[in-house]
């Protein structure tokens, strides 16, 4: 396992294998590591011949105020963890002044439409910062796949319409949410959370896991389901809600009713303390 911090070697490192005909995929993270990441990399190598682990924590996709200076940075554990894991070729760690020389780089990619709704409202700019990271990883990395979580299923979403629209030559592939035994989502910042917390935080599995059992159950009504979810979330006393909402699974619209045969995404997004964690469920299609 390599470990490449310079952009013109990880480039000249992908055209070689390009050369050699090997399919190359890529796994861009912010480091943190954990059994989420794993599975995205497990994913990547049954892909492809070569796997990239990309770690950078990219300020632009925080706003003023959100955790960028806290955000858990530990490059050696995070080689440690990959190199036991095995299967990663090069781990990709540029350094903040690589990626964001001080007099430059103000070329932004804007994905519209699918950021009206879910955490889209809540963190301006957000999405445009992950866009243009993802869009500059690609063009570093030239994988022929690049693997996102379904956890963060607006940026799997988002990505996906950025390579679409700008016919870029990748494969966008989708990984199922990797949770805790007691289901809390794994993330890099549940370690942010205090032990109450921690304990109340599976309010937000059970409250997807109760619109997907509702929607099995045949509830069509988006008001119903959220109201529902959103009481499950209000019996944790430390819980402060940011939002619940029932999706369209393509264009991520607001709907009143689900549509049978139609894919939809029942979402929450909840405080603890300073501490913001989200949670989805994705119904490929509604049954009829
Ligand atoms: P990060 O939060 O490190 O996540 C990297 C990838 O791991 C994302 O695709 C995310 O959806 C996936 N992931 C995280 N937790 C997961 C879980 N419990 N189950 C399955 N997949 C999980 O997402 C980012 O970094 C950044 O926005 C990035 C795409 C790297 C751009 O900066």
């Amino acid at each position: 396992m390599t470990i490449l911090a310079s952009i013109e070697e990880m480039q000249a490192q992908s055209d070689a294998w390009r050369r050699k005909s090997f399919s190359i995929a890529l796994v861009p993270t912010m480091g943190a590591l954990h059994a989420g990441h794993m599975e995205l990399v497990r994913t990547a190598r049954r892909l492809a011949d070569r796997v990239i682990v990309s770690i950078f924590v990219n300020p632009t996709q925080f706003a003023p105020g959100e955790d960028f200076e806290e955000y858990p940075r530990d490059l050696e554990t995070d080689c440690r963890i990959l190199r036991e894991e095995g299967g990663v070729d090069v781990v990709f760690a540029p350094h903040l002044e690589t990626m964001y020389p001080p007099t430059s780089n103000a070329t932004k990619v804007e994905v519209y439409g699918l950021t009206d709704t879910l955490c889209g409202p809540h963190r301006p700019g957000h999405f445009t910062g992950v866009a243009t990271i993802v869009a500059r990883l690609l063009n570093i990395c030239k994988p022929d796949f690049a693997c996102f979580g379904q956890k963060d299923i607006q940026q799997f979403a988002i990505v996906r319409k950025m390579v679409k629209d700008l016919n870029m030559d990748v494969h966008i592939e989708g990984v199922g949410i990797v949770r805790e035994p007691d289901g809390l989502a794994l993330s890099s910042r549940n370690r942010y959370l205090g032990e109450e917390a921690r304990r109340q935080s599976t309010v937000l599995s059970m409250a997807v896991t109760r619109a997907a059992d509702l929607i099995a159950s045949g509830v069509r009504s988006a008001s119903v389901i959220e109201d529902q979810m959103r009481e499950i979330i209000e019996t944790s006393p430390l819980a402060d809600l940011q939002y619940v909402e029932v999706v369209d699974g393509e264009s991520l619209a607001r709907v009143r009713e689900l549509t049978p045969g139609r894919s939809a995404i029942a979402a929450t997004a909840v405080y603890f303390g300073e501490t913001r964690l989200i949670d989805n469920t994705f119904i490929p299609k509604v049954p009829d």
